[in-house]
């Protein structure tokens, strides 16, 4: 992070927003309520060229929802997406079919993205068509081998069900490479594949970013799995991201209560937890996201809550080397910034 500047960043979220509508019952029509689910509440993030970026949660903290929005699936409620440093404009025209090409959603499931009754061929022929490019034996077989499914001809005339997980997810992959994209949104790719497997497409996208230079979003509900492999961890939770930094320095400091109790209950062999630690971190429940908690989301379950924090947001604090948390443990002594850029600047210094 200190050693990037604006200019990598290719795609950037600004306090972006998705509220859904839940349907109304009799009581809420009785009493003129329209209530709605705060997925996502006020997110902003960068994308950088030759990085992977992990956005950490667990289930229902708005992860998915992110990444539709960053992949313009959604209208946005409120904030700014911009690709290239120009704000992206909603609609469906031209301007979105080249929105798509550049910024490609890779599923967690590659069983349901693919076709049954398609071919590999069929499938990578007709993503190189739809964005305009030819799709000639050469072109097929330069993008098995991408994602080192070799030799190619072995691989071309199956069908999905005649691959593995993990080969049908690198086709997942080379479907979205087909497009050139700059951006890769990666929602959970490896968490229905075997274990086995796992550490090869993780090492495969790690691969793609070093020599395609892409940007790399990798949501996750595994911290380990983000240290081991992204640059930069975001630490999502009940719709906001309240930690942010290196991922080395996010997982192995630290600073939110939340953070703390992520990397508490994951398993890992180089770590050595007490039980007790353990106990308390698996404790509580996410909060309804109808009605999110006052304050700071995560008071209800934190085991550091103070009176504050019941009432008041806390605005991002700025600690060392680039680290920030949402939290107010550390409204003493740091510098806060409520911006996103301020803080992108704090940190290239
Ligand atoms: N299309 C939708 N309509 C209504 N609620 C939704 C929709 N998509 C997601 N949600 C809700 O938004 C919240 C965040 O969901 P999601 O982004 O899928 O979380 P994650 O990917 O982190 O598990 C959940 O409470 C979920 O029920
Ligand atoms: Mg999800």
């Amino acid at each position: 992070m200190t050693t990037t500047d604006q200019t990598d960043v290719v795609l950037e979220a600004r306090g972006v927003t998705k509220h859904f509508p839940v349907r109304r019952t009799g009581r809420d029509l009785v009493v003129g309520r329209r209530r709605t689910v705060h997925a996502v509440d006020d997110v902003s993030l960068h994308l950088r060229r030759s990085t992977v970026t992990a956005l950490v949660g667990e289930s229902g903290s708005g992860k998915s929802t992110v990444a539709r929005l960053l992949a313009q699936l959604y209208p946005l409620t409120g904030g700014e997406i911009r690709l290239g440093g120009q704000a992206v404009k909603a609609g469906r025209g031209r301007s979105f079919r080249s929105y798509v090409r550049q910024v490609q959603l890779i599923f967690q499931d590659p069983f349901a993205s693919l076709n049954p009754v398609h071919t590999v061929r069929y499938h990578l022929t007709r993503a190189l068509r739809i964005h305009g490019r030819e799709a000639t034996g050469t072109e097929l077989t330069e993008l098995l081998e991408r994602v080192q499914l070799t030799p190619a001809a072995q691989y071309l005339d199956k069908f999905p069900h005649e691959l593995s997980g993990g080969q049908r997810q690198r086709v997942a992959i080379a479907r979205a490479l087909g497009a050139d994209p700059k951006v890769l949104l990666a929602d959970e790719p490896v968490s229905m594949l075997d274990v086995s497997i796992r550490l090869g497409v993780l090492n495969l996208l790690r691969d793609l970013k070093e020599r395609l230079h892409l940007a790399i979003l990798y949501i996750t509900h595994d911290i380990a799995s983000a240290r081991y492999f992204a640059d930069t961890t975001l630490v999502m939770y009940a719709g906001r991201i309240v930690e942010g930094g290196d991922s080395e320095t996010v997982t192995q400091r630290p600073a939110h209560p939340y953070t703390q109790l992520l990397i508490a209950s994951a398993p890992d062999p180089d770590r050595v937890v007490a039980e007790a630690e353990q106990e308390e971190a698996g404790s509580g429940e996410p909060p309804s996201l109808i009605a999110p908690p006052a304050g700071c989301r995560f008071h209800p379950r934190c085991p550091k809550a103070m009176e504050r924090c019941r009432t008041e947001l806390p605005p991002r604090f700025e600690l060392a080397d680039g680290q920030w948390a949402a939290c107010w443990l550390y409204a003493d002594g740091a510098e806060t910034t409520d911006n996103a850029g301020d803080h992108e600047k704090a940190a290239a210094k």
